[in-house]
């Protein structure tokens, strides 16, 4: 953690998760994560829409890929931070080339929810995923906004509820039909779906003094690049199947059968090249006065 950066223990259980084996699969299956992802970073950035010699940060930014193209957008005037609490990302982000027309770019260890930002130093906060796990989403949104400058704005993108996105719900729903259920978790409690309603992030963002918020739904496919059995492979790694994996104890060949039956339930989405994979996104945005 950066030397700034007042420490809160309410983060912690993020932090050891993205430091530990699933963060290490985002490092490993890093290629195929942002394939797959592509389409969501063009839709983020279209509506972000960078002016040249912007100053941006990237909220949750994992191996990078937004970091690289906001600042190639905001091009050698502008300059990016990508603030992540996972080394592991940071450090396989770093190791990435940047295009050499693109601005400045810093990779910061730290949370940010309480990490100190220079106060009004920022005319862009994004994210891509990065920003449904904090422990208390108002108090982050608070300390980020914090860092825009007056007039600066927010534009982030996160998932909708998991029935709508069978890129979750199919691998969720076959390990537990293979395991058994794991206990009910609080559906606004930090993950992935966290922030699938759209009217409570939007008080979010509100109560954290933002104003002007947007939040629209819209469905998308994103498009796997490979096999199926490619496909089954990635969703076997990362997502919801190691996660009910761990928690009820499955064994190699409860692996192979999940990962069986995931293959037989995608199958409908085969398409030439590829995978097509619907997915239902919430994309909100926000400015500070
Ligand atoms: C689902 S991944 C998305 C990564 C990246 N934005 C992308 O789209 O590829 C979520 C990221 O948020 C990071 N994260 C979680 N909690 C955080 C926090 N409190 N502060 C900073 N980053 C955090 C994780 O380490 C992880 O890299």
């Amino acid at each position: 953690m950066s030397s700034s950066t007042q420490k809160n223990d309410s983060n912690d259980m993020e932090e050891t998760y993205w430091n530990s084996a699933a963060g290490q699969k985002w490092v490993d299956f890093q290629h195929e994560m942002d394939s797959l992802l592509a389409t969501v970073k063009d839709q983020l950035l279209t509506k972000t829409n960078i002016q040249k010699g912007e100053k941006i940060l990237d909220v949750g930014c994992g191996t990078g890929a937004t970091t690289r193209d906001s600042a190639l957008l905001s091009g050698a005037s502008g300059s990016v931070i990508g603030v992540d609490i996972s080394a592991l990302l940071l450090d396989c982000a770093k190791q990435v080339d940047v295009d050499p027309n693109a601005g400045s770019i810093d990779y910061l260890l730290a949370d940010a929810q309480t990490h100190g930002f220079a106060e009004e130093s920022l005319d862009v906060l994004l994210s891509r995923f990065g920003v449904m796990f904090f422990s208390d989403p108002v108090i982050a949104f608070a300390n980020m906004a914090r860092a825009l400058k007056p007039g600066g704005r927010l534009h982030f993108v996160s998932w909708s509820y998991m029935n709508e996105n069978p890129w979750f719900q199919i691998p969720r729903d076959v390990a537990i039909d293979q395991l058994g259920s794991v206990a009910p978790s609080d559906p606004h409690a930090p993950g992935p779906m966290a922030f699938a309603d759209l009217e409570r992030v939007s008080g979010i963002l509100r109560d954290a003094g933002l104003q002007d918020v947007t939040a629209t739904n819209e469905k998308i496919d994103l498009f796997y690049q490979g096999t199926l059995d490619a496909a089954t492979y990635l969703a076997c790694n990362v997502g919801p199947v190691m996660r009910v994996v761990k928690e009820l104890g499955g064994k190699p060949e409860d692996v192979r059968a999940i990962s069986e039956e995931i293959a037989e339930r995608m199958q409908n989405f085969v398409v030439p090249g590829g995978l097509s994979i619907p997915a239902s996104l919430n994309f909100y945005s926000a400015c500070k006065e």
